[in-house]
């Protein structure tokens, strides 16, 4: 059996979005989200963290070149987030609540096939919004 280890490459975007259900009032939105809906936007530093999973390769001893990793990120993560608007700007956000949670699915979901290039899989997304808030999906159900 070879053996299987878990390598996490972390990354840094900046990127505005407010709360907002579209279904509820004013009031309604205001009293579940606070100042998170308001109208003008606000910003976070998002730190995400994604752990691939793998056996080390017997002539390089990676699981996956981190460079490959981190281009990975970038093309498909920061470059689509970085300094926009995740509710009006990026594409597979469209239509879903700008959420830490949402906003974490849909990370796996760009990044899942991308890595199944290199032998390896996806094995975790950690994502803080804040310093003391992050959320993690591991993908399936
Ligand atoms: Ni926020």
């Amino acid at each position: 059996m070879e053996k299987k280890v878990y390598i996490t490459r972390r990354a840094r975007f900046n990127a505005a979005h407010k709360l907002w259900n579209p279904r509820w009032d004013e009031q309604k939105n205001q009293e579940i989200f606070g100042k998170c809906s308001n109208h003008n936007w606000h910003g976070h530093n998002y730190e995400l963290h994604v752990t691939v999973k793998g056996s080390p390769n017997i002539d390089t001893g990676y699981c996956m070149d981190m460079k490959d990793l981190s281009d990975i990120i970038k093309e498909f993560i920061e470059e689509p987030l970085d300094h926009k608007n995740l509710n009006l700007d990026v594409p597979w956000m469209h239509g879903k609540l700008a959420s830490t949670e949402n906003l974490v699915i849909e990370i796996w979901n760009q990044l899942e096939d991308p890595i199944l290039n290199y032998d390896c899989e996806l094995h975790a997304i950690r994502l803080y919004e804040t310093e003391n808030n992050y959320v993690d999906y591991y993908g399936g159900q």
